[in-house]
């Protein structure tokens, strides 16, 4: 995949990220083929098992998507009707999809506007006396900060989809800090498959039973249905794919940090000028999924380095809480207020292994000459 092709500085360039490995990933391939077992099996196993020791926890299910990984998790903890769960209204729309599709009801919260992350204080506050869970997701390579969510009886769910590698400030990895953690391998994830796949990270032996079981359809022993899931299986060659990518991650994430700080050195002259702000850094690991900053006229920066060639991203154009399917929530225009105003000026730079220290200067002479 390669986002904005026909630019001359892409948003992103998978061939660029995977090309190094293409070799592994092309053996893995031709053994899957040749081994011919392409449901769970080995290769699923093993990677669940690597993934788990990675992040340190005891426990790591394959899924077969990000949103499949929140639904099964939702569902194993039996969230359905009368149940409200608290969620960021700054994230991909699983985020609360997955929560609606249960029956249950999306709690928005505000974000922070410094770090875009979701504002803990005001999720203890939007609480009601039927939330029994919150899902914290920890935006563009960021950890959201747990700790004030330690002494409540809430089920922590941590949406680590976009933060592979990341760390709060103990050097805990995200995935290892709530009660279940949920990851993507979408493609341009920090661990990207070739396709959909997923993972929900857990320490805990009976929920990562339910998690088990609720991705064959609730069957156990096989055409016996304890329960009603899903086919939520992670494929065996994703998995067989998987394996050979995840020992890359950590230094590809080096690679974006190290991006992200020649930008920030590039772009420091705008510094106090009130057009450019970076999107603000909690404490611990950042992997820099997104690195994106606050714009002031953000859709005429973006069309003006578009026409010098160069591709960007916005994450996201609309909150989820003014979304119309969620109309009927009541939760509706002013009810995140940081968020709706972060939305008209959000914008993410290219950032990707790959990209070259010219590439980036050309980006931030860019920026520079639109707004000096
Ligand atoms: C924060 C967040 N949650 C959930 C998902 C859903 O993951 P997937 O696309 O693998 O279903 C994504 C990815 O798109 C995401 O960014």
């Amino acid at each position: 995949m390669r986002y904005d092709a026909d630019m001359a500085v892409p948003f992103l360039d998978l061939s660029r990220v995977n090309s190094p490995q293409w070799a592994d990933y092309r053996a893995a391939f031709d053994r899957v083929m040749t081994e011919s077992q392409f449901i769970m099996g080995t290769d699923v196993e093993a990677f669940e098992r690597e993934f788990a020791a990675w992040v340190g926890v005891t426990h790591a299910v394959g899924m077969s998507s990000g949103t499949d990984a929140l639904l099964a998790t939702l569902m194993a903890y039996g969230i359905g009707p009368g149940d409200d769960v608290l969620v960021p209204t700054l994230t991909f729309f699983a985020t609360a999809g997955t929560v609606a599709r249960l029956g249950a009801r999306p709690i928005f919260v505000d974000v922070d506007p410094s770090t875009m992350l979701i504002d803990i204080d005001q999720a203890l506050e939007r609480r009601t006396a039927n939330t029994r869970a919150i899902i914290s997701v920890h935006l563009f390579g960021q950890c959201v900060p747990l700790d004030p969510l330690q002494d409540t009886t809430l089920f922590i769910i941590e949406d680590a989809a976009q933060a592979h590698g990341a760390t709060n400030s103990h050097g805990v990895m995200v995935g290892a800090q709530g009660h279940a953690a949920c990851f993507s391998f979408f493609p341009t994830k920090p661990l990207g498959g070739f396709g959909d796949g997923g993972m929900v990270t857990t320490n805990d032996d009976d929920f990562a039973d339910r998690l088990r079981l609720m991705r064959v359809h609730g069957a156990r022993p096989k055409f016996h249905h304890l329960h009603v899931g899903g086919n939520f299986r992670l494929d065996t060659l994703q998995a067989a794919l998987l394996r050979h990518k995840l020992p890359t991650v950590d230094a590809q994430a080096d690679a974006r940090r190290a991006i992200a700080a020649r930008y920030r050195d590039a772009l420091s002259v705008l510094e106090g000028r009130g057009t450019w702000r970076w999107v603000g850094r909690t404490p611990g690991r950042h992997v820099f999924h997104q690195l994106c900053g606050l714009a002031s006229a953000r859709d005429e920066l973006r069309a003006y380095l578009k026409t010098l060639g160069i591709g960007t991203g916005v994450y996201y154009p609309e909150p989820l809480h003014t979304q119309p399917c969620f109309e009927s929530l009541e939760q509706g225009l002013g009810h995140c207020p940081n968020a709706e105003k972060a939305c008209n000026e959000l914008v993410a730079l290219p950032c990707f292994a790959g990209l070259t220290d010219s590439e980036i200067d050309e980006v931030a002479n860019a920026i520079i000459s639109f707004y000096l």
